[in-house]
């Protein structure tokens, strides 16, 4: 598949090297042309960098990883008033969450997912991967105990839920699909409690081993 990916950073990394191992191609862009070419070289020869309106040209598949400050203005950057990502399945794996309070930041109500959704307009919009840090998916496989990593998503578009289960389901883990967008609202509150207690110094697996508590 052509995957672009709007954000060269940790995100950016550790996705792109999960998904060019697997065979996708991907055109690297950001703010900095400098950083978007250093990660491209980093990722090999299975990508290379762009624009931001080539990568989203680019991509059946567009990745947004890019911090909540600057991330609607990028998707304008990117064309969306003008309809670029029409057609596009685009993955939101952001966390709106301001870092000294920890609160969920949200766009007049709505989750940043919608709020994508409304920005980029046409675009099949996915919330996904945004409830682990960088370095989890930097793991081949993202497993742990010999346990594949569950991964919740939410969208309104089922074919492309099925394409980000499919990643999901390539890079190792187990997709979790939780229903239509609106449910960002929810997992994007989840991210800023995760967040809080990982900065208070609390050891993860413990904390969220939620399903196993049940059994
Ligand atoms: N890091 C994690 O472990 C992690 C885990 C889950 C979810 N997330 C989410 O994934 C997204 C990306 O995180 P990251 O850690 O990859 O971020 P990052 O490395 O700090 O930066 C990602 C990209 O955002 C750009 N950016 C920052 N502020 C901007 C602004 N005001 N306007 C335009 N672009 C801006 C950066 O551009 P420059 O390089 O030019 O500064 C960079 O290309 C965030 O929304 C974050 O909440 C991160």
């Amino acid at each position: 598949m052509r995957i672009g990916i709007i954000g060269p950073g940790e995100m950016g990394e550790a996705l792109g090297r999960q998904w060019v191992r697997l065979g996708h191609s991907v055109v690297v862009a950001g703010r900095s042309p400098d950083k978007a070419r250093a990660l491209a070289e980093r990722l090999g020869p299975k990508a290379r960098a762009g624009t931001l309106a080539e990568a989203v040209a680019f991509g059946e598949t567009v990745l947004i990883a890019v911090r909540y400050e600057g991330l609607l203005q990028t998707l304008v950057s990117a064309g969306a008033r003008e309809g670029t990502f029409i057609g596009k399945t685009l993955v939101d794996c952001n966390n709106p969450v301001e870092i000294n309070t920890f609160a969920p930041v949200t766009q007049g109500g709505q989750s940043m997912s919608e709020a994508i959704a409304l920005t980029a307009r046409g675009a099949a919009v996915v919330k996904a991967f945004h409830l682990c840090h960088a370095s989890v998916w930097k793991m081949v496989p993202p497993a742990f105990d010999g346990r594949p990593l569950s991964v919740p998503l939410c969208g309104d578009y089922d074919d492309a839920k099925a394409v980000v289960a499919d990643l999901i389901t390539a890079m190792g883990c187990r997709p979790v699909d939780l229903g239509p967008l609106s449910q960002a609202r929810n997992l994007e509150a989840m991210a800023a409690v995760i967040i809080k207690l990982l900065f208070a110094g609390a050891e993860p697996t413990s904390n969220f081993n939620l399903v196993n508590a049940v059994r």
